[in-house]
């Protein structure tokens, strides 16, 4: 018996320099709603998150990702969470939380990618009151009447800074009970994975980082509710001079439509529609080969810029002076 350690992944924590421009993107073109501002920190939400906020943008010098949180499925859970990454010396300790988002206490980690990783158990699931509450009963509230009208939460794909590091993170992550989906290999070198605690195609992935540096992120995504919600999407972005990085597009890896745009902080970000479902429990990851497969594992149709790979912040090596002495202290990595 495999007993589901978490139950998904919660919210993301990104960082932007230009944080006027940034929120103008996530509320006004891509829909988000938002639900409170504390400090340098805007708690932002699509209309069917099911807890208080999925994205949390914070005021910076940098882009990048300062933290992923991950519910468990119980206080238990929870605990045995802990005692894993706490064995592989990745512990950083727990977290007060923020009660008024929602969010009760959490033990907060690194990742051997360098990201920074938040488990929680006490979370509140939130529901709008008034003119915001929709008459679809398990609907937490109305549809915003502007922009892209982005959904939820889909993933979020981050970086790994060499070989060795993409190697033990997929280890500890399986050992947290994420299922590996797909894998893309480079002839003998596996460079990237699919993987999710959900029962989608993924809820996270990640894959070699061309810089070289710890704690990176390729992007985060948004899904939208109908396919349509794409070409609108890219209607919006073309109209109000974002940059598209790739598609509108089908993956090959987990089958599902998609486009990239680079948001004024300089954060990457998708919104994908579709994407199989798969609990299979003794599922055999499906492996694609950049040799044999070339570009399609990316996209079947559509295309994609070289930009795709740049991520943030940029330059590479813009992370933060406390994150990066934690990565040089538990990792012991050079940045
Ligand atoms: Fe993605």
């Amino acid at each position: 018996m495999v007993n589901k350690l978490l139950s998904q992944l919660a919210s993301v924590e990104i960082l932007t320099p230009k944080i006027d421009d940034t929120l103008w993107f996530f509320k006004d073109i891509l829909g988000l709603y938002e639900v409170g501002r504390k400090g340098k920190s805007v708690y932002l939400r699509g209309w069917e998150d099911w807890y208080t906020y999925s994205l949390k943008v914070t005021e910076s010098d940098t882009a990048g990702v300062k933290e992923i949180v991950w519910r468990t499925y119980s206080e238990n859970d929870l605990i045995d969470a802990i005692n894993i990454v706490n064995s592989n010396g990745l512990g950083l300790g727990w977290d007060e939380g923020e009660p008024d988002m929602g969010i009760g206490r959490g033990y907060k980690f690194i990742l051997p990618s360098g990201q920074i990783g938040k488990l929680v158990w006490e979370m509140k699931t939130w529901r709008a009151s008034g003119e915001l509450r929709s008459g679809y009963k398990a609907r937490p509230m109305k549809k915003p009447t502007k922009g892209v009208q982005a959904r939820d939460l889909s993933h979020i794909f981050i970086f790994a800074y060499n070989d060795g590091a993409l190697a033990k993170t997929v280890e500890l992550l399986k050992k947290l009970t994420f299922k590996v989906n797909e894998i893309l290999k480079e002839g003998d070198k596996k460079i990237a994975y699919w993987m999710a605690v959900n029962g989608t195609a993924h809820d996270l992935a990640i894959g070699l980082d061309p810089s070289g540096v710890p704690a990176r992120l390729n992007h985060v995504t948004f899904n939208v509710d109908y396919a349509d919600d794409i070409l609108r999407a890219a209607d919006f972005y073309t109209d109000y001079g974002l940059e598209i990085v790739g598609g509108p597009l089908r993956h090959g890896i987990t089958d599902s439509n998609s486009l990239y745009v680079k948001e004024p902080g300089g954060n990457l970000i998708e919104v994908l529609h579709g994407g199989y479902l798969n609990v299979v429990p003794d599922w055999e990851p499906v492996v694609w080969d950049t040799n044999e497969d070339g570009d399609r594992w990316l996209y079947y149709w559509g295309h994609v810029k070289e930009a795709f790979w740049h991520g943030s912040p940029i330059p590479a090596t813009r992370i933060s002076d406390e994150l990066k002495e934690i990565v040089r202290q538990k990792l012991g990595a050079k940045i």
